[in-house]
């Protein structure tokens, strides 16, 4: 049985799994070479052989319990036929959303569109035999965001562009809703054993639209991965106390905070959901004294319920590998 299933599911916690956010990517070396040589990224996605490499290279070298697929959250709006390209320097940049042709794509064609990434999965579960193989989606607020904001919502995002057509935006969550599905079901098939769903982005919903925008999209997804068995792990980034309603209204099997969340306030608050995270990425590039006291009062805080070692966002790009190295090394070397 899978690490994270113990602790998920069976609520152990006498083992402490881990894995971290963006595990395969900029910081190793490794992968910056592949990346030199295949400066288009969706394409770099769509190739099984290399998504396969990437996904094993932090597995290759670091003491992890689940590798998590080489793919990115925008394969949704790619597979629904909007232009998506990754720019140096600016992120991701998105074509205009033309709503009649993404209706009008069909799930055996997106399931086309998207085939490389399932089959990608398929040679990883192959490879990886006893760990636990992480799929992913993104949440559909955080999609919509893309999608209708074409770029990054970091620096100019305004709500009032969302809501100004309801019932458009409507329409295209339920699109969202329906491939999110469909796309958890296609990694399920090909060997995925849990199912992360980012929210990135929840952090800019006033409060009084998260029900609408976060919480119920993202419990009817919660809800069609638990009819195959396997966890969801939500990960509602930067909504702050509100990460307690988000847990009583979608009840995902785990739940990753973000460095914001104090570790004690959401432990009281929660019961009977496993925790994963937490830990700001920011510590990594610090030194090893101040990584050792920030790990373990995460680990000492959480060592009597079920938790999975993680970090409260990615691992950041300039992060040096042997930190990683070594917050494995503190985690299996702590005494609870
Ligand atoms: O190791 C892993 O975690 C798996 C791979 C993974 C990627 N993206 C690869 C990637 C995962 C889980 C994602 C999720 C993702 N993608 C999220 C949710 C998590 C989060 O960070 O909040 C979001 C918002 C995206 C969208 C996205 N993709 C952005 C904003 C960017 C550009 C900014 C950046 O960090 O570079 C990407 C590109 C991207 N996705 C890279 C990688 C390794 C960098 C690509 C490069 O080499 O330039």
């Amino acid at each position: 049985m899978s690490k994270l299933f113990d602790c998920i599911i069976n609520k152990k916690h006498s083992f402490i799994p881990v894995w971290f956010m963006r595990q395969a990517g900029r910081y190793l070396p490794e992968f910056r070479e592949i990346r030199k040589e295949n400066q288009n990224f969706i394409k770099l996605c769509l190739n099984s052989d290399l998504v396969t490499d990437i996904t094993l290279q932090p597995m290759n070298r670091f003491d992890l319990d689940a590798a998590i697929i080489f793919s990115d959250i925008l394969m949704i709006p790619y597979g629904l036929g909007q232009r998506v390209e990754f720019k140096k320097g600016f992120g991701p940049e998105l074509g205009d959303l033309d709503l009649e042709k993404t209706n009008s794509i069909e799930p055996k064609d997106f399931i086309n569109r998207l085939s490389p990434v399932y089959e990608g999965m398929r040679k990883v579960k192959e490879k990886i035999k006893n760990k636990t193989l992480v799929g992913f989606i993104g949440a559909p607020w955080t999609l919509l965001v893309y999608m209708l904001n074409k770029k990054s919502p970091k620096k100019d995002f305004d709500i009032n562009k969302i809501n100004k057509n309801k019932i458009l935006t409507e329409k295209i969550i339920e699109k969202i809703v329906e491939s999110a599905c469909l796309h958890a079901d296609k990694q399920i098939e090909a060997g995925a054993d849990v199912i992360q769903i980012f929210d990135s982005w929840a952090g800019l919903l006033p409060e009084k639209e998260l029900v609408n925008y976060c919480y119920t999209p993202t419990l009817k997804i919660v809800e069609h991965i638990k009819k195959s068995k396997i966890p969801v792990i939500c990960f509602p980034r930067g909504i702050k106390k509100n990460y307690f309603n988000f847990c009583e209204m979608v009840r995902p099997d785990c739940i990753n905070i973000d460095y914001e969340i104090d570790p004690r306030w959401i432990k009281e608050k929660i019961n009977g959901i496993a925790i994963q995270g937490g830990l700001d990425p920011k510590i990594l590039l610090t030194d090893k004294k101040n990584i050792k006291k920030n790990i373990e009062k995460y680990l000492k805080i959480f060592s009597d319920v079920p938790y999975i070692f993680n970090l409260g966002h990615g691992i950041l790009p300039e992060t040096k590998p042997e930190m990683i190295e070594y917050a494995i090394k503190v985690l299996r070397e702590y005494k609870k």
